[in-house]
């Protein structure tokens, strides 16, 4: 077993994972999942197990620690996973938006949030109210573009690492813009997320718990490695079960395995 197979061994999160495929596959009116855990706890994972469940449907997925990452490439990137050679009206128009921008300054602060360009409160203020109704139209066109309401899932990963723009615009535009799509699965992972605070059945905050004892134990034999039970105990002792601190003491010990194999055959 190689280290990137290792990677794909994947314990618990069952309950996780019942809830994202009822809120996909059309279970109840909340379709909007906030994943929120401390570093370590194994969001990334989950977003990208949600993303192997998801083969079958439409799907996209952002992280946003990409600090380089404007609200406009942010939208432009989920409108050409979802639909790589459609939605025209929308990649128009945000080409209108940034040719319509006078000075190349203005055009460069549009791409790129992160560059500190210290524009006026009237600039800010024009700036997000196109990112509105860039995502308005998005989600108008997604809307047109699925008249047979099939499940489509976007995994927004990182939240806490995004750039202040882009967290603003999915706190106040893309949270309210997504509530009518009920088709629409959407799930945001990090340390901390926004809630909304009107209506309460179109989203779940859910937190990731520590694994458990029996977690270790699957993980151990997730990867193949000839552990007692009482090493395993250990394991779980060292590390509370904290999904990064196993996965990194698992990984050392299979590497050790590894290299005395590789000893002994030599
Ligand atoms: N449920 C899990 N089963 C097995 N390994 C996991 C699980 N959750 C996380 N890990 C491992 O723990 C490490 C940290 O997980 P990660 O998803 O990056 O955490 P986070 O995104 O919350 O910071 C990764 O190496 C990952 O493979
Ligand atoms: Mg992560």
């Amino acid at each position: 077993m190689t280290d990137i197979q290792i990677r794909d061994v994947h314990v618990d999160r069952e309950a996780e994972m019942r809830l994202f495929q009822r809120m996909r596959d059309g279970g109840g009116s909340a379709h909007v999942l906030l994943i929120e855990a401390p570093e370590g706890m194994g969001k990334s994972a989950l977003i990208h197990a949600f993303w192997l469940d998801s083969a079958s449907h439409q799907r996209a997925r952002v992280n946003l620690k990409g600090a380089a990452l404007s609200v406009y490439e942010v939208l432009t990137s989920i409108a050409r996973q979802l639909h790589p050679h459609g939605l025209e009206g929308f990649h128009r128009e945000v080409e209108r938006l940034l040719d319509e921008s006078p000075v190349s300054v203005e055009r460069a602060f549009l791409i790129a949030s992160r560059m500190t360009i210290h524009a006026g409160s009237a600039d800010q203020d024009r700036r997000r109210l196109q990112q509105q109704r860039l995502t308005n139209l998005l989600v108008g066109e997604l809307e047109r573009a699925n008249p047979g309401f099939q499940p489509v899932v976007l995994l927004l990963d990182t939240y806490d690492e995004a750039t202040e723009d882009v967290g603003r615009w999915v706190t106040n535009h893309l949270l309210s813009a997504v509530l009518p799509l009920r088709w629409l699965t959407l799930v945001v992972a990090g340390r901390s997320l926004p809630t909304p605070d009107y209506l309460d059945d179109w989203w779940v905050l859910h937190t990731l718990e520590l694994l458990r004892l029996e977690h270790v134990r699957d993980y151990v034999r997730g990867v193949r490695l000839a552990l007692s039970d009482e090493q395993i105990q250990l394991i779980y002792d060292l590390t509370d079960g904290r999904p990064l601190e196993v996965a990194t003491q698992v990984g050392r010990l299979f590497a050790k395995s590894i290299q005395r194999r590789g000893g002994l055959d030599a």
